[in-house]
């Protein structure tokens, strides 16, 4: 089917999240060791990137390294950091031509200098750049997450910048990550696993969940548009009745 031209180009997601699962199986299926699997998964990352500019989405968040996956291997741990390095080095240039700019989610300390350096570089040579917002999250756990935006008010609070009962939502949020990001509309899984595994728990709130067999290197911009097109059958309630979101449709279609 071609998703393409049944999409609702005027209802497209800003911010799509994606846990990138299934390299190890999928290289296994090959023949091939689970770094063959992350190197292929390399050429979707790539051409899921660009497809999202093409399509017009703001934001796309990549789960690219976990704080658990520090206990993988040794040997594993060590060629995906490789792996980032090397990809970020060699793409850099095309992310600021094809007007990409590149954030960074997670504990950048826990991360090889050569990982940071790297990153940092892409990130600032980027930082003008508006069409799409590239987030990488890295050893990242939304606990981690939370637990250090936890420690950040607790600071605040003890030096007296604020009162503990005027911390609403909005102030907690400012103090994670992805403080800047609007939160993601949709939040696609590769590899049929159904589970969320310590990402964006705060900002997944209220975002439609997407889960897909296909294994991460072999997914392309043919299945985001599937994703997208089926996120785009569902009825966004934010905990109201259908009811109340058909009236409010017509009331602002009248208005
Ligand atoms: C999950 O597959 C994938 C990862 C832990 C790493 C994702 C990394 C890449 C796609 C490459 C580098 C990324 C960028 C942004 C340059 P898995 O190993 O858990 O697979 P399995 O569940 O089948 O074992």
């Amino acid at each position: 089917m071609d998703y393409s031209s049944l999409i609702d180009r005027t209802r497209l997601p800003k911010h799509i999240a994606i846990i990138m699962d299934g390299n190890g199986r999928w290289a296994k299926e090959q023949g091939k060791d689970r770094v063959y699997g992350h190197h292929e998964g390399v050429l979707s990352v790539r051409d899921i990137v660009n497809g999202a500019a093409e399509i017009g989405i703001s934001y796309l968040t990549l789960y690219a390294f976990s704080t658990e996956n520090w206990n993988r291997p040794k040997e594993e741990v060590k060629a995906l950091m490789e792996l980032l390095v090397n990809t970020i080095r060699r793409e850099a240039d095309d992310l600021k031509k094809n007007g990409v700019r590149l954030h960074v989610i997670g504990d950048m300390e826990s991360l090889p200098v050569i990982c940071q350096k790297e990153m940092q570089e892409a990130i600032d040579m980027t930082a003008h750049n508006d069409r799409l917002n590239l987030v990488l999250a890295l050893s990242y756990s939304a606990r981690w997450e939370i637990t250090h935006a936890a420690k950040m008010i607790g600071r605040e609070v003890a030096l007296g910048t604020i009162r503990p009962e005027d911390i609403d939502e909005n102030y907690f949020a400012q103090h994670l990550a992805t403080a800047s990001f609007p939160d993601p509309e949709l939040m696609i899984r590769t590899s049929g696993e159904h589970r969320i595994s310590n990402y964006l728990l705060w900002q997944l709130a209220y975002a439609e969940l997407y889960f897909t067999p296909v294994h991460w290197p072999a997914f392309r911009k043919a299945h985001l548009l599937e994703a997208i097109y089926n996120y785009q059958q569902r009825e966004r309630r934010f905990g109201l009745t259908s009811e109340q979101i058909s009236n409010a449709t017509k009331n602002t279609v009248q208005h």
